[in-house]
């Protein structure tokens, strides 16, 4: 494995190259110098202080050996038990692993044999959808199938729900003993309904650690104990994670690439009606990552109330897309639609595989991919986007990972995570609370009955009805 840095170029955003209404000068950027190290000496104080844990998950010795022994005891029954994981959570409780997962096994792992897998197949039940579910009760033999449930709280419908359902399909097909010894939990470390669930049944438990919020979460067991039963190498993912936060614990704005990226998505944000943060990795198996970087980034900076309370209306729209297949879909608007959005294109230096591109035509457009690789293309046509992007005066930030290994993807996780931070005091918005959320959880607990939410529902009831001349 290739355990090199990733690199943060941010050229194509400078007024001084491109010629657009959305640029931004190196002088705009250079004066939030002072305010930077501001930030990072009041964020250095709450480190300190352990009230952002999540900066500390890369050097979790403990935790992390357990991850890794509760995973192997698995993975070793897995030749005479196991053939799945299935991970039941949500949100922050679930992109991280998938993220993580999608990055760094293969493209088909659930298709591969188990001779070539060698490792459980994996599925994740994220979604309440009744159809998928009971597809997955269709496919999954309750046998040979360990379930890690993930909900911090225990009280979130949707992975308490899914877990409820699966709990009853295995149980009365393996019975109660055999489902408990087949289930790990991972939740609070001391408190909650989920806490209470897994101490009821008796079943193994590991840790989010306390102040750790869900979608800061995936170098916790979240993402490390789907990863390491996968047999993903999380030791080089926190490696990877480490060595950026060294990078980013520089003070110095022009030296720590979050930072940097930070105030470029703001002063874009906030000075030029840049609203939209697209996220579009030239790699399928970073699509993934995109998913997890649209929740960090809307749920931590899409407020309403800035930190005095006062109405602010903060948050770039996170997007998501993938190179090359936006091309055929996005990049029409990107290039030639409003000002308002911010391109960063994910590159991938190396990929695992070359493949030859046969010369099997002489027919004029088609002979020339002939002799090339695939490689080159994707290369070729990342490239070309970030040109066209360029030349019609489109901000883009370039990041490219030598290779996806779990060194790199690890850097890239830490990377957002304190951005996200420190964007938060750039909007001055507290980037770890979503009370914007709330609203539609407890209007669901007061229609389905739960006690303490009457009110709620009586709220939901008294919705104005819709006018039938409006439905067609
Ligand atoms: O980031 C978050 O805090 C949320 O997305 C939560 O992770 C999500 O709602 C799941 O919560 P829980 O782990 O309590 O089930």
């Amino acid at each position: 494995m290739l355990k090199k840095p990733i690199t943060y170029d941010f050229n194509n955003v400078l007024s001084e190259r491109i010629q657009s209404p959305a640029g931004i000068r190196i002088d705009e950027i250079e004066s939030y110098g002072k305010r930077a190290q501001d930030i990072h000496a009041f964020l250095t104080e709450r480190r300190k202080r352990g009230e952002l844990p999540f900066y500390e998950l890369p050097y979790k010795k403990e935790e992390i050996e357990t991850v890794k022994k509760t995973a192997s005891s698995l993975k070793r029954n897995m030749n005479d038990r196991f053939e799945n994981l299935l991970v039941i959570g949500i949100g922050g409780s679930s992109l991280g692993g998938l993220a993580l997962t999608r990055a760094l096994l293969h493209p088909f792992h659930n298709l591969l044999d188990s001779e070539a897998r060698k490792v459980p197949r994996l599925f994740f039940a994220e979604n309440i959808d009744p159809d998928e579910i009971k597809g997955l009760f269709d496919i999954l033999d309750p046998e040979r199938t360990a379930v890690n449930i993930i909900s911090k709280s225990g009280t979130t419908a949707e992975p308490m729900a899914n877990f409820l359902l699966f709990q009853k399909f295995m149980t009365e097909k393996i019975g109660e003993a055999n489902f408990r010894k087949q289930v790990v939990a991972t939740t609070d470390s001391s408190k909650g309904t989920m806490r209470k669930v897994a101490g009821e049944l008796g079943i193994k438990t590991l840790p989010i650690p306390a102040g750790v919020g869900g979608r800061f979460s995936v170098l916790t067991a979240v993402g490390l104990f789907p990863a390491a039963v996968a047999g993903i190498d999380i030791d080089s993912l926190l490696e990877g994670a480490a060595y950026m936060d060294k990078k980013c614990s520089k003070p110095e704005l022009l030296k720590n690439p979050a930072y940097l990226n930070g105030v470029i998505h703001y002063h874009l944000h906030t000075r030029r009606g840049v609203n939209m943060a697209v996220l579009m990795p030239y790699s399928s198996g970073l699509a993934l990552l995109s998913d997890w970087y649209r929740q960090l980034l809307a749920e931590s900076l899409g407020k309403k109330y800035g930190l005095s309370g006062e109405v602010v209306y903060a948050g770039q729209t996170p997007i998501k897309a993938v190179g090359a297949i936006d091309q055929h879909s996005q990049i029409q608007l990107y290039r030639e639609g409003p000002f308002d959005k911010i391109i960063t294109v994910l590159s991938v230096a190396s990929f695992s595989n070359f493949l030859n591109i046969p010369s099997l035509y002489e027919h004029d457009g088609l002979s020339y991919l002939g002799g090339h690789t695939l490689n080159e293309l994707i290369n070729a046509e990342k490239e070309a986007t970030l040109l066209a992007l360029f030349q019609s005066g489109r901000p883009s930030i370039e990041i490219t990972l030598p290779e996806v290994n779990p060194y790199t993807v690890g850097q890239l996780f830490y990377l957002y995570e304190v951005q996200t931070v420190f964007s938060g005091y750039l909007y001055g918005v507290e980037s770890l609370d979503q009370p914007g959320v709330e609203a539609g959880k407890q209007y669901t607990y007061g229609m389905l009955g739960r006690k303490g939410f009457e009110e709620k529902k009586k709220e939901a009831e008294s919705f104005p009805e819709r006018d039938r001349r409006f439905i067609t």
